[in-house]
């Protein structure tokens, strides 16, 4: 049956600074954790449990260059305008804006860089969608305060949302407060900026740097909504619904266990308030949340306008996770799951969880949704087509084909969605493994893991599926 998609329906891709800009360190930009994690975020070997550190920034590290975004921001948008994208997801790096993230004055060049890149989108009328932090803390805060372990984060991040929500004030209306807020629990390095290794890290320690991101997340809406009070401002937590293995009630409650370590970010952003599960979960472990003067009444009255969250994959869980095969790659563990197949990378894919996470999310909270990140990392192979050089990209076209119809039937079924961000809608460095091999987008970056490549921008056969989604508002993923 043909479903059409809503006409004010935000179409598009999505991307964050430091996997695409590169220019690492142009125009006062300062270091970020990325700059010296050339192997991604994650443990890169088996064993490991913390990524690569470096020193200093390292010549293989992909990001340092990434996809050269910021010398080609006009031809890589009008590709995104000419796919017919609504809206376009970036981050801001905090370190081309506050270098070293404790400045009390901005870096002019970091302001006006975006300044240009809005003001392209605009011509296009494409609406930016802005990640305030996307894995990108200032290098220096993490050296300096060890990142989010540190209440005085929330000061510095103010300072800095404050800056971009007053420059951008007329240019921007969707603001994101962290990227996949919930990552910081399982990559507490890259998604928290906190140097301490995870193995000497205290849960006490973890729980109440979450509690920090949480509080500057509410501050962050608090003063979003009194610079301007049409800005929409979203929460944004990894997606990653779980089955139970069996029909054992006790596999039901690994589930819920499982899902409740990621509902009490969405509940606590919507909700403004710690729910009452995790009381138990903090006194079995001897957490105990340290809240200043103020945070409860800031949770509380400075809930987000919009949940927005990323989706690429389901896992399986169970009361005796030992006896099972454990799914690969992705952060939050999981076990595999025998009903469904799996990228290269060992993600499961899983079109009908995605319209089982949207009515969970729409049902808990009832507020807008809006899916920021969903796609396929594969590698690609150019091939020369009539065009020109092209990558005959099916499998790609069949993942998103397939999840888009689950997004219209979760419409169907009565879900207010704001719209649909493809990830990496030109390709770029992934964030776990640092690779460019694997390669999410429509369009082909010519770079390879090694380093060379021109550069060179080629349209995939899903450059043109994608538009022609766009422009017949979903119907032609009925054909
Ligand atoms: C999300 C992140 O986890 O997934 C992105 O927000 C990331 O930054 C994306 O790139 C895909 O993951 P990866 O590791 O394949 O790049």
């Amino acid at each position: 049956m043909t479903y059409t998609f809503p006409k004010d329906f935000l179409w598009g891709g999505a991307t964050a600074a430091n996997q695409f800009e590169g220019a690492y360190n142009i125009d006062g930009k300062g270091l970020s954790v990325q700059d010296v994690t050339p192997q991604g975020g994650i443990p890169a070997k088996p064993g490991d449990r913390n990524p690569l550190i470096t020193e200093v920034p390292t010549e293989d590290n992909l990001k340092l260059e990434g996809i050269d975004f910021y010398h080609r921001y006009k031809e890589d948008i009008a590709l995104f305008a000419e796919m017919g994208f609504k809206v376009f997801r970036l981050s801001i790096a905090w370190s081309r804006i506050f270098p070293n993230g404790d400045e009390l004055e901005p870096n002019e060049a970091g302001l006006a860089f975006y300044d240009k890149v809005f003001d392209e989108l605009d011509k296009y009328g494409i609406e930016p969608l802005v990640t305030l932090s996307h894995y990108e803390t200032p290098l220096h805060l993490t050296r300096k305060y060890n990142g989010w372990a540190s209440r005085d984060l929330i000061g510095f991040y103010e300072r800095y949302v404050r800056t971009v929500f007053t420059r951008y004030k007329d240019k921007v209306k969707y603001w994101l407060t962290f990227n996949e807020v919930n990552s910081v629990l399982h990559a507490p390095f890259m998604s928290g900026g906190i140097a301490t290794p995870v193995e000497e890290l205290s849960k006490q320690d973890l729980y109440q740097a979450v509690h920090h991101e949480l509080v500057a997340s509410a501050l962050a809406t608090k003063v979003a909504h009194e610079i301007n009070p049409d800005f929409m401002v979203g929460c944004m937590v990894i997606a990653m619904p779980a089955y139970p293995m069996s029909a054992n009630p006790l596999d039901q409650l690994a589930v819920r266990d499982f899902e409740n370590q990621n509902y009490l970010f969405s509940d606590i952003h919507a909700r403004g308030k710690y729910p009452n599960y995790i009381k138990r979960f903090f006194k079995e472990n001897d957490i105990e949340i340290d809240f200043a003067e103020g945070d409860a009444e800031l949770l509380a009255e400075h809930t987000v306008d919009f949940i927005s969250f990323s989706y690429y994959m389901s896992v399986a869980q169970a009361h005796n996770p030992e006896a099972y095969e454990t799914g690969k790659g992705n952060i939050l563990g999981g076990i595999s799951n025998p009903f469904l197949e799996a990228s290269e990378w060992g993600w499961q894919i899983d079109p009908v969880g995605l319209r089982l996470v949207l009515n969970d999310f729409y049902d808990r909270y009832q507020l807008p949704l809006f899916i920021v990140e969903n796609g396929l990392g594969a590698k690609d192979v150019l091939v020369d087509g009539p065009d020109g050089p092209t990558v005959e990209d099916d499998y790609r076209i069949d993942y998103l084909q397939k999840h888009l119809v689950q997004v219209g039937e979760a419409l169907q079924d009565g879900v207010e969605l704001l719209g649909y961000t493809t990830w990496g809608c030109i390709d770029l460095v992934s964030a776990s493994t640092a690779q460019l091999s694997k390669r999410y987008g429509f369009i082909y970056v010519d770079r390879n893991d090694d380093g060379t490549g021109t550069l060179a921008r080629y349209k995939k056969k899903s450059f043109n599926w994608y538009k022609e989604v766009i422009a017949t508002d979903g119907a032609s993923l009925y054909k």
